[in-house]
């Protein structure tokens, strides 16, 4: 380490070379950022060695928690095979494994999975797919996608384009590509509006983009599981894709594996991606349906082949820990915990926080939760400076807009529930209600 290194804090050093996403760098030491070193069960622990509750899963990743001895063996045991090989015309062994493993648990007919990094490639490459699929099958008027108000699909520009904006992107307006608008799932008429649109404008539509269950970037907005077979039903008898993105919900968020589940969905092509890992590597999958698959199928090195892929696509390490990810879903029972502690941490909520003076709402399905706060704004800075009273308190919590959101690890206690509310309780007192 250099003199220079030994005089700064961790968050100086931090802010003179790393830019963090969706931070403003002015302000960032001064925000007290949290340098984290290294991590037990679900507890953060600083370059001080204090620790924090991980309340937001390391954005919503962290299925099981942190330094998982399992997870740490498969990374280990696949290092003594290979850590990568492409994918592009050749296969991995691991890779392979994975995708026999998911192909039985997703909600999708005679899966194929399109590997990649990050949440946003695997909605571009659905976008993508879907594009081409109506090229390949000789209906090129097929090229607009429907997306939902308050949608959130990561931030490529793709993704950018079905999102419905907020969150200091509106800057990037004259990047967007136009879509078709059905309204946000706060309002209940959503998907039946959708549906309709659907209809109307199905010989333009490629495909219609949607969030099963839970808008969760947007603060957790909740539509009624059983609308969406109305949506569903309106791709089928037109022929529209539906592309399902559950790279928020997916992986046991909500108490299935996979919230399409709840919703009775069986898309054309799922998106996936944040908990397949269960945090531990970058992996995303595009999965697509056989009737998606076959329009694909042609000549050696002609125009129907689907040719896109990311350098790291498919690689070998995240497959396997991917893989031993999901043998633990079930060995530990993990979504039993995520009901039972869903219901408590709903009925917690509803007494301890719901009715404050400054709350405006409380949302929430399985084990994400959003407290929206009334009144906020950019001077007042009520959510962020809730959370940052919590992260004092030593449970690591994020705002988004007015919004505090809590998406606890899928394992997480009792105890940890009560200690995580606790910590909103007063958090809330000191900064809000106060
Ligand atoms: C529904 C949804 N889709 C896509 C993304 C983008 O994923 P990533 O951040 O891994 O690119 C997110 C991220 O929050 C998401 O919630």
């Amino acid at each position: 380490m250099s003199n220079v290194a030994d005089r700064k804090s961790w968050p100086q050093r931090d802010a003179a070379v790393v830019w963090h996403g969706f931070t403003q760098m002015s302000c960032y030491v001064d925000n007290a950022p949290v340098i984290v070193e290294r991590a037990e069960g679900r507890e953060l622990i600083d370059v001080d060695g204090r620790r924090y509750l991980d309340a937001i899963s390391s954005l919503w990743l962290c299925t099981l928690g942190h330094h998982i001895p399992e997870l740490d063996d498969a990374v280990r045991e696949q290092l003594d095979r290979i850590a990568h090989s492409t994918l592009l015309g050749n296969g991995n062994s691991i890779v392979i494994e994975l995708a026999e493993a998911l192909a039985k648990k997703v909600p999708v007919d005679n899966p194929h999975f399109v590997f990649a990094s990050d949440g946003a490639a695997a909605v571009e490459q659905a976008l993508k797919i879907a594009f081409q699929y109506w090229t390949n099958s000789g209906q090129r008027d097929r090229k607009t996608y429907l997306a939902f108000g308050d949608a959130y699909h990561g931030d490529t520009i793709g993704g950018l384009s079905l999102g419905g904006g907020g969150f200091g992107t509106e800057i990037f307006d004259p990047l967007r590509f136009s879509v078709l608008r059905a309204p946000s799932f706060s309002n209940p008429d959503a998907l039946r509006v959708a549906s309709e649109m659907v209809q109307e404008h199905a010989q333009h539509l490629a495909a219609v983009v949607v969030e099963p269950l839970v808008q969760g970037a947007a603060g957790m907005l909740i539509a009624d599981p059983t609308k969406f077979a109305q949506l569903q039903d309106a791709c089928r008898e037109s022929g529209v894709l539906l592309i399902c993105d559950e790279v928020a919900t997916g992986f046991g968020r909500t108490g299935t594996l996979f919230a399409s589940e709840q919703c009775a969905l069986r898309p054309d092509l799922l998106c996936l991606g944040k908990g397949i890992t269960g945090g531990y590597l970058p992996m995303s999958a595009t999965v697509a349906n056989q009737r998606v698959y076959e329009a694909f199928l042609g000549p050696d090195l002609g125009e129907r082949t689907f040719y896109h892929g990311h350098s790291y696509g498919g690689n070998a390490l995240a497959a396997a820990v991917a893989l031993r990810h999901l043998e633990l879903f079930e060995r530990w029972n993990v979504l039993d915990n995520v009901r039972a502690r869903a219901d408590q941490l709903k009925r917690l909520l509803d007494e301890r926080v719901r009715s404050r003076a400054g709350v405006h709402d409380v949302r929430g399905f399985g084990l994400m939760a959003a407290i929206e706060l009334a009144e906020d704004s950019s001077e007042r800075r009520l959510a962020r400076r809730t959370c940052a009273a919590m992260v004092r308190r030593g449970v690591l919590a994020r705002s988004l807009g007015a919004n505090i959101i809590l998406v606890p690890p899928l394992t997480t206690t009792a105890d940890e529930i009560e200690r995580i509310v606790a910590a909103l309780s007063a958090s809330l007192d000191e900064v809000v209600c106060g």
